[in-house]
């Protein structure tokens, strides 16, 4: 099995990574944010051509505002500083998540983003931000009901904020902990899960490379007896 078509990285630790270190949280989500910016980087490099990360949660929009606060400067910082780079790579951005739950200064930076990453061909960068998986699943039965359009799995899929990319292959969980935390539920269905005992800015370029050697072992069934290839 070759290399994952879609990977999507629960990049948690962040907070627990600044304590062992005596560090404010936030000192934890800017080592994560570098981490992240080199870790993607690598991992285009390694012919994947979907990625994923989960940043912020619906459920993180209950931690205390001044934590909020420390990533919503990141997330402005990121989004002003690396569309360029993604554009001149061919990397299209997609953010998902509900942006009406984020400061509307950074969902104009998003909106910019987007924009001007659209032609990119070679690969796509989806970021979730004020994101929940069961959360999206109901805004696109909402959406179905409204049209009244029945739907099969394949149209649902698309109906998902991630539409467009495809199912979910290898997930990616750091920071020690075995959940999902209402990430791509359904586009999870038949990923491979991989749970890292690193925190996020511990996790490296050779750990991705390993999680990639991990799941290229592995017997994706579907279900079936044999792999459908065999
Ligand atoms: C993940 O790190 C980043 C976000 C959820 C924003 P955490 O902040 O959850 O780090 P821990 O789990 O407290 O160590
Ligand atoms: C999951 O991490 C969300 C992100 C990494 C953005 P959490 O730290 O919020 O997950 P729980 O609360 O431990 O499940
Ligand atoms: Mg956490």
């Amino acid at each position: 099995m070759g290399v994952p078509c879609h990977v999507g990285i629960i990049m948690d630790g962040n907070g627990r990574w600044a304590k062992k270190r005596l560090l404010p949280r936030l000192a934890g989500h800017r080592a994560g944010m570098q981490r992240m910016l080199a870790l993607v980087e690598h991992a285009f490099l390694c012919g994947i051509k979907n990625i994923t990360v989960f940043a912020l949660s619906c459920e993180n929009l209950s931690r205390p505002q001044s934590e909020l606060d420390g990533l919503f400067d990141l997330f402005r910082e990121y989004f002003s500083t690396q569309m360029e780079n993604l554009a001149q790579k061919g990397i299209r951005l997609r953010v998902i998540g509900d942006r009406a739950l984020i400061p509307s200064d950074i969902a104009d930076l998003i909106g910019a983003g987007e924009a001007r990453t659209a032609a990119g061909d070679k690969a796509t960068l989806a970021i979730a931000i004020g994101y929940g998986g069961r959360q999206d699943i109901v805004a696109a039965c909402n959406r179905a009901v409204r049209e009244q359009r029945e739907m099969t799995v394949e149209s649902f899929s698309e109906t998902l904020s991630t539409g467009g990319m495809p199912a979910l292959d290898l997930l990616i969980r750091t920071g020690d902990e075995k959940r999902i935390s209402n990430f791509l539920l359904f586009e999870a269905a038949y990923a491979e899960l991989i749970f890292s005992a690193k925190m996020f800015p511990d996790f490296t370029d050779q750990d991705f490379d390993e999680a990639l050697k991990d799941y290229s072992a592995r017997d994706r069934r579907f279900g079936r007896i044999r792999r459908q290839s065999d």
